[in-house]
């Protein structure tokens, strides 16, 4: 579970909460739910102990009571650390939820940041860098002469790029992942930054990366926006995303999946041209791969390369 420690404060609601986790372990979802409301009993300001009861009824198949708990835990704690607006949100028909509450993600990343790498590369064989440097050589990507890392995480696509450019700038909401970057000593520059509240500087990038990323931001209009008017002439963006039918996807994994018809309209949208889209598996999610596409997409022609009598050569 994401949040806060999993305690009450209150000895004796711990015990319950514990017994209930029991129960669960077991299936005994209604009896999980059971000893879990009494523990809130003693304990009802505990928005933790409410996210996990909303989970037990949500085991319990009984959707309305999950629901109401959920309410309560976001009551307590606003910024919903838990995303238990998110397991409202998948209970609707029609979800409506655009984008994951920061404090969600800030938590959850958090809180994976010391296994991340040996979960993700070790156990998932996520793909993210690799994928990603390889549909930019393919579109004739050399070097950069300074790009942005949205989304660094511990380091992992940084590292991929690190060489082929001579400045590295890093961004992400999770302080405790940042940490785990620096520890690389790989990137010139690393800043905690909410990527849905970038704002546009001075600053100009040849390349904007993001490598399994916005599967956690959703709708990418504002992102993909900043990315625009944050790049440098002949600059180049390239994200990869889960690929989904509808335009924007919030799936039981509570990760977003996005239509390559969506992601090329938020592109075009924002004056994007020159743009390639290439089919890959990102990860591995409970034993299954998780379909994904890179995109490479550029305001200009996507050159780089220079022929032997110094002409360029136009890759897409
Ligand atoms: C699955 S990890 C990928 C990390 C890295 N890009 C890689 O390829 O290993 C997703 C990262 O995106 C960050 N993230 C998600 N939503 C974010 C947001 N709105 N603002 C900043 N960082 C965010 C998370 O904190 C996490 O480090």
């Amino acid at each position: 579970m994401v949040g806060t420690p999993f305690s009450s404060g209150h000895p004796l609601a711990d015990r319950r909460a514990d017994f209930a986790a029991t129960m669960a372990a077991g299936a005994a979802w209604v009896d999980a739910a059971e000893v879990m409301s009494s523990a809130l009993e003693l304990a009802p300001d505990w928005a933790a102990g409410w996210y996990q009861l909303g989970d037990y009824f949500e085991s319990a198949c009984d959707a309305e009571a999950a629901a109401t708990a959920w309410r309560k835990a976001i009551e307590l704690e606003p910024g919903d650390p838990f995303g238990a607006g998110l397991k409202i949100d998948l209970q609707r028909a029609v979800p409506v939820v655009e984008t994951m509450p920061t404090a969600f993600v800030e938590t959850l990343f958090d809180q994976y940041a010391p296994r991340f790498e040996a979960s993700l590369v070790g156990k998932l064989d996520y793909t993210g860098p690799d994928v990603i440097m390889r549909a930019l050589t393919e579109v004739g990507f050399e070097r950069a002469s300074s790009a942005i890392d949205l989304g660094c995480g511990t380091g992992l696509m940084g590292e991929a790029l690190r060489e082929r450019c001579d400045w590295l700038g890093g961004y992400d909401v999770s302080q405790e992942m940042l940490k785990q970057a620096a520890r690389k000593g790989i990137y010139d520059f690393l800043g905690k930054q909410d990527l849905c509240a970038l704002e546009v500087s001075d600053l100009r990038y040849d390349l904007i990366v993001a490598a399994d990323v916005f599967i956690y931001v959703g709708a990418l209009e504002r992102v993909i926006g900043w990315a625009a008017n944050s790049l440098a002439p002949r600059g180049q963006v390239a994200f990869t995303v889960e690929r989904g039918e509808a335009p924007l996807e919030l799936r039981e994994s509570r990760r977003f999946a996005h239509s390559e018809e969506y992601v090329l309209g938020v592109l075009r949208n924002a004056g994007f041209k020159y743009i390639t889209l290439t089919d890959c598996v990102l990860r591995k999610d409970r034993g299954v791969d998780v379909k994904a596409f890179c995109v490479v997409a550029s305001m200009e022609p996507l050159v780089s390369r220079f022929d032997r009598d110094g002409g360029e050569v136009v890759a897409a």
